[in-house]
């Protein structure tokens, strides 16, 4: 590359990558109430945060996700984490591993070891948080706790999606799960309804309207397995009417068929068979509870046979929130039960229930309904003259801003004219001025921008003053 190239290249702008955005202020302030909102209902409800990685290994994913689904099989970020040859060599050191005189491994095992090592880590940033949760669960021997372990967490989910309004490659989920080792199917079915009940009433408080709860159950693995077939064989009579995609599902995954936006499958979909007709008696009364526990407490749901959500570890009840201002991606919130998902990543038998709200698309809600939170305005822009004086002004800033004051202190001196008028266009509601008379005689001029108001106050009054003209 000539040297003219490689500045011009150093000039290129960076630009944030393809579905990936940055979150400014003052949406940044939406986002904030609607996380303390989680954070205040979740706790009523006995909920303790976790903090989780970012990333794990690709493993976690594969097994609890499933290798079929869209996520694991096209939607991951992973990438190898090699370890460099001085970690090689510092494990070896650790493992005190013995070499013969001409330089190989005195045992194959360690050799083998060696090799595996040396291929690096498969890693990926997490899609989702449940596995991780699980994994956690596990590693903490949590299923020793008493009663049932109750958890949420929020952060950036990472997936390779098509963006488009409401679809993003990294987005944020504020997510909880309920994991529990004892009780039946009807208390099962109270937790399933509380954690529902935890989710409306999060939605009421963050000021959401319009959102509408569809439930389903896709039954265990007794009943799934033969309604597939059934729904296979109903869709194998059909088939010419279907686009290629779904002609494809009738091998693959029949069920994601019900998933399809296709207006020319409509009808047909409309027809086949549902599998709330065909659960088997557990899960039968599983679900008739909860909907029993549903209408108990008030909430109002529609039964949707189509929501089969995209992730293989879900059994029994199954559920979405939509809401209004989304376009095609309404959907704000998606959950379901997860029974066995820890055993299946090598803990004790397990359930489990959770949900994850789409935090982005919250926002886009909100913001479409203009629900959007009060600013916080400026209290006092301080107009300090004189380089001398500007020790007095970050004095007075600091004492101000501990009194929970919002100060604005301009670094550099400014001329009386500019700095007023910086202070009306930052929508500050007083104007302190501290000049050399001001120092001298211990008494400051606070000029009120709304209506030109002045008067003259010592260090202590000024603070009672501001304090008392602060909005609401
Ligand atoms: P999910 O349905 O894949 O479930 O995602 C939950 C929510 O995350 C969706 O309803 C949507 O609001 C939001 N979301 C998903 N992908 C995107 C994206 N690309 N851009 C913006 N928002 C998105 C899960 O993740 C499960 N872990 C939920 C769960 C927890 N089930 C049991 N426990």
């Amino acid at each position: 590359m000539s040297e003219g190239a490689g500045k011009a290249q150093e000039k290129r702008k960076i630009q944030a990558i393809k579905g990936v955005r940055d979150i400014l202020p003052p949406e940044t302030a939406l986002w904030n109430r609607v996380e303390q909102t989680a954070h205040e209902v979740f706790a009523t409800y006995g909920f303790g945060e976790i903090r989780l990685p970012i990333f794990e290994a690709t493993e976690l994913f594969a097994r609890s996700i499933g290798t079929e689904t869209d996520v694991v099989s096209k939607e991951m970020y992973s990438f190898k984490d090699l370890p460099t040859r001085n970690e090689l060599a510092l494990e070896l050191w650790d493992r005190s591993v013995q070499f013969t005189p001409s330089g190989d491994f005195q045992s194959d095992e360690e050799k083998q070891l060696f090799e595996e090592r040396k291929k690096g880590e498969l890693l990926t940033l997490r899609p989702e948080a449940t596995a991780s949760v699980c994994r956690a669960y596990i590693e903490h021997g949590m299923h020793t706790l008493p009663g049932n372990v109750k958890l949420y967490y929020m952060g950036p989910m990472f997936r390779r999606e098509r963006p488009q309004k409401g679809r993003y490659r990294q987005f944020y989920q504020i997510g909880a799960e309920v994991l529990s080792h004892t009780g039946d199917l009807k208390d099962d079915a109270r937790v399933d309804a509380e954690v529902i009940e935890m989710l409306t009433t999060f939605f009421e408080k963050a000021g959401l309207e319009g959102t509408a709860l569809y439930l389903n159950s896709i039954g265990c693995k007794e009943c799934r397995p033969k309604y597939v077939e059934l729904l296979r064989a109903a869709l194998t009579k059909v088939k010419d009417k279907l686009g290629p995609d779904s002609q494809r599902r009738i091998e693959t995954n029949p069920l994601r068929v019900l998933d399809s936006k296709l207006e020319s499958e409509q009808a047909i979909i409309e027809k086949l068979p549902r599998i709330a007709e065909h659960l088997c008696p557990d899960c039968l009364e599983e679900y008739t509870e909860v909907k029993k526990q549903l209408a108990m407490r008030g909430i109002s749901y529609a039964q949707n046979f189509r929501l089969v959500r995209g992730l293989d570890y879900y059994m029994r009840t199954t559920f979405e929130i939509t809401a209004p201002g989304l376009g095609s991606q309404n959907a704000v919130c998606g959950g379901g039960r997860y029974d066995g998902l820890v055993e299946l990543l090598g803990g004790p038998p397990t359930k489990g229930i959770g949900f994850a709200i789409g935090t982005d698309r919250v926002i886009l809600s909100l913001q479409d309904m203009r629900k959007l939170p009060v600013e916080r305005a400026l209290d006092v822009y301080v107009a300090w003259m004189g380089e001398k004086n500007y020790p007095a002004a970050v004095k007075i800033a600091r004492r101000l801003r501990e009194a929970g004051l919002a100060v604005e202190l301009p670094p550099g001196e400014m001329k009386f004219g500019k700095a007023l008028g910086l202070a009306d266009k930052l929508g500050a509601r007083y104007a302190l001025i501290i000049g050399d008379d001001e120092v001298a005689t211990k008494q400051f001029t606070v000029k009120r921008l709304e209506d030109g108001e002045q008067k003259k106050l010592s260090e202590r009054e000024l603070v009672e003053h501001l304090k008392a003209g602060e909005a609401p």
